[in-house]
């Protein structure tokens, strides 16, 4: 019985102690390291001045992040001895960029606070986060305290992200694998009011899809030939340097650039048409709230707290 006891006890105790998971908080570094989310701020808005496309490249990142085992950084390592890494996954080849943002970021961070206090992984969340807001879109509270992984896992950057020829119902279940439901698919898809695609991503869809219009497709055709010009790239959405709720009106317009955004919308009245009318006519507004906390939710996704992983040093290597 005094057994019992002291051992509930004890597991109490521990309980109090160790937090099973810790919560990610948005002022986790207000105490260590203050100038890390106005440094994160800075060098995106300068970034982006110099290249509008860098804060669609930074979203990406943030996105490709998470879906690869959480939001832990896997995406920044390079590969080693031990592992190869993400980046030459086929979503990411020739395609994921912003690397050196990440990394004058990290350098500058821990320069100002004289400590390597910051993860990685937080640094693309804030990053998305700002690059959202300077192109137009919404301010949220990014919840902070993720730490980096200690591995990347090519294969399973295969695996885990979706493809742009998925159909709807592959796109609602590789989401739903995620925690992720209906509503955050159309919401988060709607990253794609910013940045471009290259030619390879969407060749298949303006020539052989139906659900698409015809001078639309037409026009990409010039830069997008059944054979070559694999690295052209064209806007997603026609304000493709603002963050607003255009993409859902190309949709109902069938000017959805890949194959998957169209699936969102194929006027039957099934799935997501109704949310993609909702958002692009009836509430626009709606869309930037909805984003903003479709974003804090897939910024959640399995991240490493605690003691788990490490606060890599260089974003591209694990610490030794
Ligand atoms: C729903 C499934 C999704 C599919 C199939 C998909 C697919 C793609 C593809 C094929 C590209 C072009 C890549 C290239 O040209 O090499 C792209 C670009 C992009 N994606 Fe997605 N994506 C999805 C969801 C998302 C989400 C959830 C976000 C962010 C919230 C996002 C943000 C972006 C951005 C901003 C770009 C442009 C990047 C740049 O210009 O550098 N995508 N996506
Ligand atoms: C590979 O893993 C081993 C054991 O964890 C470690 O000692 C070594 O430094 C790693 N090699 C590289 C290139 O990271
Ligand atoms: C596309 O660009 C990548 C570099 O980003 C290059 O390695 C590849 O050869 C290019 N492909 C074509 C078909 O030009
Ligand atoms: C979507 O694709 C899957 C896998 O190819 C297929 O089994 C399914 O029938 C497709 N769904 C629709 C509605 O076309
Ligand atoms: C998706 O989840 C959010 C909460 O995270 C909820 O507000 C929304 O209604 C859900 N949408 C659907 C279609 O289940
Ligand atoms: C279109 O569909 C045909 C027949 O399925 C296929 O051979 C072709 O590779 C597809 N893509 C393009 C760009 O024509």
């Amino acid at each position: 019985m005094a057994a019992i006891q002291s051992f509930l006890y004890f597991a109490t105790l521990v309980a109090i102690l160790i937090p099973v998971s810790a919560q990610l908080t948005p002022d986790f570094y207000d105490k260590v390291c203050p100038q890390a989310l106005p440094i994160i701020r800075k060098i995106t808005k300068q970034a982006i001045r110099r290249e509008p496309r860098m804060g669609a490249s930074l979203l990406r990142m943030h996105f490709h992040d998470c879906f690869v085992n959480g939001c832990d950084g896997s995406v920044l390592l390079d590969d080693t001895a031990n592992f190869t890494g993400e980046k030459t996954a086929l979503p990411n080849l020739n395609s994921l960029r912003g690397f050196e943002v990440v990394d004058q970021i990290k350098s500058a961070i821990n320069q100002a606070c004289s400590a390597n206090v910051v993860s990685c992984a937080d640094i693309l969340a804030v990053a998305a986060r700002d690059s959202v807001n300077l192109l137009g879109g919404p301010a949220y509270k990014v919840l902070l305290g993720r730490r980096d992984s200690r591995t990347a896992s090519k294969n399973d950057a295969n695996t885990n992200l979706p493809p742009p020829f998925f159909n709807f119902s592959q796109l609602l279940s590789n989401f739903q694998s995620h925690g992720l439901n209906l509503t955050d698919l159309v919401v988060l898809s709607a990253g794609h009011t910013i940045g471009l695609a290259r030619c390879t991503t969407f060749r298949d869809r303006i020539y052989n899809d139906t659900n698409i219009n015809y001078k639309f497709a037409a026009s990409l055709k010039y830069s997008c030939p059944r054979t070559g010009g694999d690295n052209n790239t064209k806007p997603f959405d026609s304000t493709t340097t603002r963050f607003d709720a255009q993409y859902f009106r190309d949709l109902l317009a069938k000017k959805g650039l890949l194959h998957s955004d169209q699936e969102l919308f194929k006027g039957d009245g099934s799935g997501s048409d109704s949310l993609v009318k909702y958002y692009g006519y009836i509430n626009p507004d709606r869309f930037l709230t909805d984003f903003s906390a479709s974003m804090v939710k897939m910024g959640n996704m399995k991240p490493l707290t605690g003691t788990n992983g490490e606060i890599r040093m260089n974003c591209r290597k694990v610490n030794n």
